[in-house]
């Protein structure tokens, strides 16, 4: 009975299928940099960053001929070894080159492109956090806008998570030029109803036939399309461009760099369980 050869072959297709399914799932292996965050890799690697990458991708890795690589979603979610395998063997048919570089030092770039990608709670900031705290509640009406563990405004976005969700450099844009980024969701408009009232604020939605808006005062307007004589779409943010000293923008940035809604240990745990996910 040429049956039994068939369950023979079959059961030996079967395993040379599964035995290359394992094979090629093997390289996705999580491989991890084994220098982390040391600030000695950082350091080696920034060096070895200005020497023969920086020509291209910039010094502080704002990119150029070659593409951006601080601040960037693309190069913060990609894993450590495509990073490496990128720098090792670049990418062909773009100018990215391969390099000769020893696993050690590709592997110091890698350290040194995620601390140009950390969050500011990962970075070290100079400045006086109780004098920031105090300039963000009082003289600086940050809170009138702005909401910190539940206290301030609610016009602006909520920075109880400022400094674990965001790089210190893009605080730092934020609070130097408002108008460089908004917010989704934080577009500032003004509508004008067809009885006269006029309505300013950030566009919490906007479809074609409705637009929810939220004013100062942190009130919401839904109002049809129908109904408006005008609605403008401003350009800028409602965020004014605050007029801070050096030192105080300084010590703005040390109180919103530990903004945090997980506590440190808690952090710890989590980035120890390998779940390091911004969160
Ligand atoms: C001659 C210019 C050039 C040099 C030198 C260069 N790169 Fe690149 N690099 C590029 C370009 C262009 C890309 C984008 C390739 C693509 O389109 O996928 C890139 C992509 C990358 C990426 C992937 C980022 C992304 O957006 O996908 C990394 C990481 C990177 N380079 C790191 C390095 C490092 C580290 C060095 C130095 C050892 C280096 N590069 C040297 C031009 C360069
Ligand atoms: C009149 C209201 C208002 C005031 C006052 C104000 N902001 Fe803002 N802020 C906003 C709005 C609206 C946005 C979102 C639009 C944008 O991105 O520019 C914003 C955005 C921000 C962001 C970026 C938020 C993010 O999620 O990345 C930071 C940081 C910030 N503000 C800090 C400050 C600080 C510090 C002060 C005080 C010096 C301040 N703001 C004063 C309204 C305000």
């Amino acid at each position: 009975m040429p049956s039994t050869k068939w369950v023979v072959v079959c059961l030996l297709l079967a395993w040379l299928i599964k035995t290359a399914v394992a094979q090629e799932k093997a390289p996705e292996k999580k491989i991890v940099n084994p220098l982390g965050k040391d600030k000695t890799a950082i350091e080696a690697g920034r060096t070895q960053f200005n020497s023969g990458c920086a020509v291209c991708h910039g010094p502080t890795g704002q990119g150029g001929r070659g593409s951006r690589l601080a601040e960037v979603d693309r190069v913060q979610k990609m894993p450590d070894a495509k990073m490496f395998e990128i720098i090792k063997e670049g990418v062909s048919g773009t100018q990215m080159p391969p390099s000769a570089l020893p696993d050690e030092k590709v592997w110091q770039l890698v350290s040194f492109i995620r601390s140009l990608n950390a969050s500011a709670i990962d970075q070290d900031v100079t400045g006086d956090g109780a004098a920031g705290e105090s300039l963000f509640f009082s003289s600086g009406r940050c809170s009138a806008c702005h909401m910190i563990r539940g206290q301030g405004g609610l016009i602006g976005p909520d920075l109880s998570n400022a400094g674990a969700r965001r790089s210190l450099s893009k605080l730092r844009q934020a609070i130097q030029d408002p108008d460089a980024l908004i917010e989704p969701g934080y577009s500032k408009v003004t509508a004008v109803t067809r009885d006269g009232r006029r309505i300013s604020g950030v566009a919490k939605n906007n479809s074609n036939y409705s637009i929810l808006i939220q004013d100062a005062q942190g009130r919401f307007y839904s109002l049809l399309k129908k109904d408006l004589k005008a609605l403008t779409h401003h350009k800028g943010s409602l965020m004014p461009k605050p007029s801070l000293s050096e030192t105080e923008q300084q010590n703005l940035l040390a109180f919103l760099s530990r903004q945090s809604l997980e506590t440190p240990a808690e952090r710890t745990r989590r980035i120890e369980h390998g779940k390091e996910i911004k969160p």
